[in-house]
């Protein structure tokens, strides 16, 4: 791939679009430009913050769909690669394996990031660039919170999807013990923005939009809510280390045509 897009360092989240991120009608134009900044430290700030619980709640949410060889999977909002990677790791490794991003500087770096069991697209999660029914496995690691439209997006996951597929969805949510998330907010909205923002150099706000995104996110009750509305028949959520993620799955009918937003 190309030599990485320079960084633009302005604050992107800052007053009104810092307290209602998903209400701002420019919100992928900030998410990608925010992504695109902070790419080269992004896999580096995700392990150190998270005390490297990232990776294993990726795994668990490869294991919740147990993959298999014959199945063909795409990793949508891949980032980095990390989830996509993490697919390649497992016991029964999907027979191919494509991860999808937006933000050509987490795609350069997935590129770049070997293993090569993985082919890297660049495109919008709203507008997937695959036909309905291709794959057999979809899958969103802390990717659908950043949506522009979060129904259209979890609709193409729903498209993309051949019948019989699943979907597997990894995101924020906000824990339910009353002492625990106390303890957790102070940390995420007091000492991990300072950390991270020192550390990446982060010019752009992120880690502060990344707080603000998860409490002004809907709960898991109202995602499996939307998953059950576009369309997916089973719907599940496994809430990890006490409700900070909850990995989400979700299976397509068998007897589904697989067209929900778009036709192809
Ligand atoms: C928090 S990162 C997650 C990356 C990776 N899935 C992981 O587990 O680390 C969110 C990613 O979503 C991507 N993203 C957000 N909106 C998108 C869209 N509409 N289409 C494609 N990618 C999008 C961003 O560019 C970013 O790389």
């Amino acid at each position: 791939m190309a030599r990485m897009e320079s960084r633009r360092d302005e604050s992107l989240w800052v007053g009104e679009e810092l307290q209602q991120p998903h209400a701002q009608s420019d919100k992928a134009v900030r998410v990608k430009r925010m992504f695109d900044a902070i790419a080269p430290t992004y896999a580096l700030i995700n392990t150190l913050f998270s005390g490297g619980r990232d990776r294993a709640w990726r795994r668990s949410a490869v294991r919740s769909v147990g993959p298999t060889a014959s199945d063909r999977l795409l990793d949508i909002a891949c980032g980095t690669g990390d989830f996509a990677r993490a697919f390649g790791r497992c016991g029964t490794k999907p027979g191919f394996v494509v991860g999808c991003d937006f933000a050509f500087n987490m795609l350069t770096l997935a590129a770049a990031g070997g293993g090569g069991m993985a082919r890297w697209a660049q495109g919008d999660a709203l507008t997937l660039p695959f036909s309905s029914g291709s794959f057999t496995i979809t899958s969103c690691a802390f990717g659908v919170r950043n949506l522009q439209d979060l129904d259209s997006g979890l609709g193409e996951m729903f498209r993309v999807l051949a019948p019989g597929g699943r979907a597997v969805i990894l995101e924020f949510t906000r824990p339910s013990r009353r002492l625990w998330r106390w303890a957790y907010e102070f940390y995420s909205t007091k000492i991990m923005p300072l950390g991270a923002t020192l550390v990446s150099r982060d010019r752009t706000g992120a880690y502060r939009y990344l707080p603000s995104s998860v409490v002004s996110f809907g709960d898991a009750e109202s995602m499996c809510a939307r998953l059950r509305r576009v369309g997916f028949e089973t719907v599940t959520a496994t809430p990890l280390t006490l409700g900070v993620v909850t990995v989400y799955v979700a299976i397509k009918g068998q007897h589904e045509r697989g067209i929900t937003q778009r036709q192809q």
